[in-house]
């Protein structure tokens, strides 16, 4: 049947080509669909994944589909279940009127080699993870306070059995977050700390800590951004969406391996309350830090949840954030974050788990050359070393904070909007990150 698509129906198996075939019962299947891969030697488990998103988006109304792989299952079938899922996401809670068929059922042959249930069930998990990650990121700001995320979250650390703590103003305010709370001080929806801990290891055990930024609105605060494309700061809790995520992966999946969650959440927003430009600003590690820019606010929230991430004498720390334009100028939307950090072997680890999640990263330098750029005669730092480098003096402010562990630092803007076309992936928010970082723990835990 395949040779007489080709023969007779022009299929030419380009990337992302589909062809419908109708057999009229000889194969016991209503349809049977051939998405192309292209070149054998130049195709990738993205393109197969992309290909099944490609399969589920363009034909709608499937019900219950089954995959076909030609060969290598075991590589093969995980990345089918993850474009299939990713590719069937919709975001319609907000609209009176849902999608009507729901796809029921992913199955595949397996053909002769023994497929192991695992792997499948991890697939479902990174798959499920990141649309959990794509509602809280799609999810506006007035539905979505710092509030609300924090207790989604817990509801999630409930049905998980993770431990999930809310930590509140007062508290936030006896750690000494005097970042955080600068931060959070413009809005009434006043700022929270989310932390989880999931112990799947040894006791005592150093855990892997990921802390994501959690900005649910980013309007700039008194440092306010133009308002053209303004609303897609909703998504500006990115990195916070993707750390909380994991919960539901890690509860399902359930790794040998301690991991901390962290997540500061806040809304900046100008107002009489609000924190202003020539503020100075006290860390939760006694450093101080000038305000040049409140639009700069992400470093802030994270410099606090990364002193606090000490607490854990982890393994290594991982931030996460969506965190300066200059990243996206340098390494353009929806191919890679940008990586940098004081351990080249976790940045190696990390950039491997992105190149097998298809969530890949790009190394930039962390150089101390760079470190004067954030120097002034008010305060131990200021928060924007200007335009040039810009994703690289937000990770140098970073390091201010993260002393004593081995980190990572993820920049992830650019990353968490998906404002085109793309086969697995509807437009709107994209859930990056959940796949990324989960595979790093599962890899980390011992996982193949
Ligand atoms: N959340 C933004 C960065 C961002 C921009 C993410 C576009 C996704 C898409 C961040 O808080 C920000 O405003 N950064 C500033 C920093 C500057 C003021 C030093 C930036 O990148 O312009
Ligand atoms: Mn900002
Ligand atoms: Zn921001």
């Amino acid at each position: 049947m395949v040779e007489r698509a080709r023969k007779k129906g022009g299929f030419k198996a380009e990337k992302n080509e589909i062809f419908q075939i109708f057999p009229c019962d000889e194969i016991g299947a209503e349809r049977l669909i051939l998405v192309g891969l292209g070149k054998k030697k130049k195709s990738t488990l993205e393109d197969i994944r992309k290909a099944a998103g490609t399969v589920i988006r363009t034909v709608q109304n499937l019900v219950r589909i089954a995959f076909l792989p030609v060969d290598n299952p075991r590589e093969i079938i995980p990345v089918l279940v993850e474009g299939a899922i990713l590719g069937n996401y919709r975001f319609d809670q907000l609209k009176s009127e849902k999608k009507e068929i729901e796809l029921k059922e992913v199955s595949f042959f397996e053909g002769n080699s023994r497929f192991p249930e695992s792997k499948f069930l991890e697939a479902v998990a990174l798959a499920e993870g990141t649309c959990v990650a794509r509602d809280f990121t799609n999810l506006p700001a007035n539905l979505l306070t710092p509030r609300k995320l924090a207790e989604e979250a817990v509801k999630l650390g409930k049905k998980n059995n993770i431990k999930t703590t809310i930590l509140n103003e007062p508290e936030l305010k006896k750690l000494k977050m005097g970042a955080l709370l600068a931060v959070g001080q413009g809005s009434q929806n006043r700022p929270r700390m989310v932390v989880w801990e999931y112990n799947g290891g040894r006791k005592n055990g150093a855990p892997l800590v990921f802390v994501g930024k959690g900005v649910t609105f980013d309007s700039g605060g008194i440092s306010i951004k133009p308002s053209q494309g303004m609303e897609v700061m909703k998504g500006d809790m990115g990195g916070a969406a993707a750390v909380i995520s994991m919960i539901p992966v890690l509860g399902k999946l359930k790794p040998r391996i301690n991991v901390v969650g962290i997540t500061p959440l806040v809304e900046n927003l100008p107002s009489g309350q609000a924190y202003r430009p020539g503020d100075v600003l006290t860390a939760s590690n006694g450093k101080t830090i000038e305000v040049i820019s409140t639009d700069a606010e992400g470093r802030l929230i994270l410099a606090d949840a990364l002193v606090y991430a000490g607490k854990y004498k982890p393994k290594y720390v991982i931030d996460i954030a969506t965190l300066t334009g200059a990243c996206m100028v340098a390494l353009g939307v929806h191919i890679a974050g940008g990586i940098m950090g004081t351990d080249q072997r976790l940045v190696d680890l990390l950039m491997a788990s992105g190149e097998r999640s298809g969530e890949r990263l790009w190394q930039l330098p962390l150089w101390d050359d760079y470190r004067p750029l954030l120097n002034t005669t008010s305060a131990d730092m200021k928060n924007s070393g200007g335009r040039w480098g810009g994703a690289i003096t937000a990770a140098k402010l970073l390091e201010e904070f993260a002393e004593g562990y081995r980190w990572a630092h993820i920049d992830m803007a650019g990353m968490d909007n998906q404002e085109g076309d793309h086969p697995y992936q509807i437009k709107g928010m994209t859930g990056w990150g959940v796949r990324l970082l989960s595979r790093f723990a599962l890899t980390q835990s011992g996982r193949k």
